[in-house]
């Protein structure tokens, strides 16, 4: 499944500014799953958010999607340093949709539908944050399906 040539264009067009910030730059140094920087992860789950709303005809708000699955893991720390606090490194994966929630809100005042799909997207392991708009179930799943790519298929 790929994007067209019109639905990239649409793409790039909400991407670009958000890339040229220098904290979303950082994404880069820092590293997701295998060989998969951060900014290379959240990318994929942006397309894949974007190409899953396009292909099952959701109609969500492309900007809003595009950009929480951008930012969906704006946390802008390494979860791998062992330097970090052990219960940092143990509780990752219930933080960091909080840290980056608030990261993306301090720098692009991003808009309540754009933090709850932030905030929301490793649920069910955050029990309490279950996705409940369309932008916020999309990028929750396109987040898994690009995991399991990049780290079982190393795709
Ligand atoms: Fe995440
Ligand atoms: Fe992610």
């Amino acid at each position: 499944m790929e994007l067209t040539e019109k639905q990239q264009k649409e793409f790039n067009d909400v991407v670009r500014e958000y890339l040229k910030h220098p904290d979303v730059q950082r994404m880069k140094g820092y590293c997701a799953h295998g060989k998969i920087s951060v900014l290379e992860h959240s990318i994929n789950v942006a397309k894949t958010a974007y190409l899953l709303d396009q292909r099952f005809h959701i109609g969500s708000d492309r900007k809003d999607l595009i950009v929480s699955a951008l930012l969906h893991d704006f946390y802008l720390y390494d979860w791998h340093d062992a330097r970090l606090n052990v219960n940092i490194f143990q509780m990752h994966g219930y933080t960091h949709p909080g840290k980056a929630c608030e990261n993306a809100m301090r720098i692009f005042g991003i808009n309540e539908v754009q933090q709850e799909a932030i905030r929301c997207h490793m649920w069910p392991l955050t029990l309490r944050s279950v996705p409940k708009h369309k932008e916020s179930v999309l990028v929750c799943i396109a987040d898994k399906i690009c995991a399991l790519k990049e780290t079982v298929f190393r795709w």
